[in-house]
């Protein structure tokens, strides 16, 4: 057995921040099964049921909320995503109400958590600069994300949290109602486009995001600036997909 502070180090140093059972789990034996991890699983139907009941509980909020602000303190008050309460902020949208760009990103990352903004991390750096090169700026434009809450060390959001948070962000198109809205990475992009589709596939294309008055909003999808710190040489094609948009933006 070594030492534990060595241990937690080395996890720490392998990007494990967080606890994700109230109990430690032994994988390595036998008998062990993912049942045991936080106790007894309840059955897949009440999971997806209690899913089902958070969604009309925030698809029914968003309705009553007129403005961003209202909807804001919704999203804060709202306990039905449970990645709220392993996280130390609620990252809201922000920018400029009547934005014409809207900019989607998937969920807070520990930069974002920490200072209650999107996009405030090394991704969020390389977005600034991308924006700007387009003549705009972060104020001018509305950023937010899928999820308002940061998945544990920064895991893929379940299609549960998605589909439960996704109101909140149907409501914040709503309300803005933008000129043109930018997908960041496939998680965004599925989940406002409705789709299972690569993000190779869909960048650079438009596609019309249908809201609920019956119009439609065109929506640009691109590699997420995570992506583009780790694959550079992408970045070609990332510019002339934000091309595309200030062409857009100067012909509407
Ligand atoms: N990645 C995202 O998708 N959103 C953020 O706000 C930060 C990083």
């Amino acid at each position: 057995m070594g030492d534990p502070i060595e241990i937690l180090k080395w996890y720490m140093t392998a990007g494990i921040e967080e606890i994700c059972a109230d109990s430690p789990v032994n994988f390595l034996q036998k008998e062990t099964n993912m049942s045991s991890v936080g106790g007894e699983r309840p059955a897949t139907s009440v999971l997806a049921q209690a899913s089902q009941a958070a969604y009309s509980n925030a698809r029914d909020l968003c309705l009553q909320a007129e403005t961003l602000s209202e909807l804001r303190k919704m999203v804060e008050n709202f306990e039905g995503c449970s990645l709220k309460f392993s996280a130390n902020s609620t990252v809201f949208g922000y920018g400029h109400e009547h934005a014409q760009l809207m900019i989607i990103g998937e969920a807070p990352g520990a930069d974002e958590d920490r200072i209650g903004q999107p996009f405030v991390g090394r991704s969020g750096h390389l977005l600034d600069k991308m924006i700007e090169a387009i003549g705009l700026t972060r104020e001018a434009c509305y950023i937010t994300n899928v999820l308002p809450w940061r998945p544990p060390g920064n895991r893929t959001p379940t299609d549960g949290e998605v589909s439960v948070c996704l109101p909140f962000l149907q409501r914040q198109i709503n309300l803005i109602k933008p000129k043109i809205i930018l997908l960041l990475g496939a998680s965004a992009a599925n989940a406002v486009l409705n789709n299972g589709e690569s993000i190779s596939k869909l960048r650079g294309h438009f596609t019309d995001y249908q809201m609920s008055d019956g119009s439609a909003v065109p929506t640009i999808a691109s590699f997420h600036p995570a992506y583009l710190l780790r694959a550079p040489a992408q970045k070609a094609k990332a510019w002339s997909d934000f091309l595309r948009i200030k062409k857009y933006l100067t012909e509407v």
